[in-house]
């Protein structure tokens, strides 16, 4: 007997980042971590469950189109997690699954958050488990990707430090129907980035400059979660820019340093500032990566996006914003 089940779940955009980890193998950060559900950004996955003896299957929708057999890192990681979802929940059998993502998956736009999310909910649902969205947040974040905590969730979305047990997965701060915000995602670079987050994570306490962003950020963190709730993005803007920089400063920092922002980085963030000085409320937030997300109003993203695809660093600009969460979808991929 087999039994099939697919999801969609979303990316997400950090507004304050998650950066440094008490424990990276269960993905315990050192700070809490604010982000906005994307809508368009969505990882797609179709999760059977099969009686019986035998390996795993995993496939991978490859950029030119058809599905392959997955390989090295993604694989292993896949396997893991359908490993510990098969302990965790007690069944047996093997596990055949299929993935694809709405957007290029190499491009540092937090595949992995979408893909673990999408994976457990869709493996969870395969086994016979329906889970709440803290229930999936929390099997999703010990997957070791962080942030696909907070894929559990549509909306604004905090995933606290996790010093205690009720705060080891995230919850919604408020709807994506509560504030309709924009994200046009500039991507400057398409290839591999020169870092892993899990690297970058080990790295970060290296820093000099660590010890003086812990005690920074509950007055950022405060300032965010009272814009949201505000829905005021002129006071939103500025401290998640301010945040975005920080955590590159302490990716340059590091020992050794990781430079995840490219020419195209920096073209793209003094573009921001001209359409700012023109009066357009647009502010720039980076992950660990070269690709730059700019936030703004329903009304203002038009010019935003005109204006970002006219650079020549720029290779493709993706329109999303704020979205729902994880859902079950009907169309399977095999
Ligand atoms: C910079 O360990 O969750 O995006 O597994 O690559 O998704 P992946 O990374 P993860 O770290 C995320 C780091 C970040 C900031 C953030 O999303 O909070």
């Amino acid at each position: 007997m087999s039994i099939k089940a697919t999801a969609v779940a979303p990316a997400n955009i950090a507004f304050v980042k998650y950066w440094g980890a008490r424990d990276l193998v269960r993905a315990l950060p050192m700070n809490r971590s604010i982000s906005m559900t994307l809508r368009e950004c969505v990882t797609r996955t179709t999760v059977e469950h099969v009686s019986g003896e035998g390996a795993d299957e995993v496939f991978v929708r490859t950029p030119d189109g058809p599905m392959a057999q997955a390989g090295g890192d993604f694989l292993r990681r896949a396997v893991e997690h359908l490993e510990r979802i098969r302990s965790l929940y007690g069944c047996g059998g093997r596990f055949r699954m299929a993935t694809e993502n709405s957007f290029p998956s190499a491009a540092g736009l937090a595949s992995s958050a979408s893909g673990f999310a999408a994976l457990s909910l869709a493996a969870t649902r395969a086994v016979g488990v329906p889970l709440e969205p803290r229930e999936l947040s929390r099997l999703a974040r010990l997957s070791g990707s962080g942030s696909a905590a907070r894929s559990a969730f549509g909306g604004y979305v905090e995933w606290p430090s996790g010093w205690t047990d009720d705060e080891d997965h995230a919850s919604a701060l408020d709807s994506a129907e509560g504030w309709d915000l924009r994200d046009v995602i500039a991507l400057v670079e398409l290839g591999e980035k020169p870092a892993s987050s899990l690297e970058g994570h080990r790295r970060a306490v290296t820093s000099p400059h660590y010890a003086a962003r812990q005690h920074e950020l509950a007055a950022r963190l405060d300032a965010v979660r009272d814009a949201i709730a505000r829905r005021d993005l002129t006071a939103l803007g500025p401290t998640i820019e301010e945040e975005a920089v920080e955590l590159h400063l302490i990716a340059m920092s590091s020992r050794p340093p990781i430079f995840y922002w490219r020419p195209g980085t920096l073209v793209v963030l003094e573009a921001v500032r001209g359409l700012r000085e023109r009066g357009v409320g647009a502010w720039a937030t980076m992950d660990a990566g070269p690709n730059v997300h700019v936030i703004c109003s329903p009304q203002d993203e038009e010019a935003v996006a005109r204006h970002l695809a006219t650079l020549p660093e720029v290779r493709r600009v993706i329109r999303d914003g704020v979205g729902p969460g994880p859902r079950l979808g009907a169309e399977h991929l095999f």
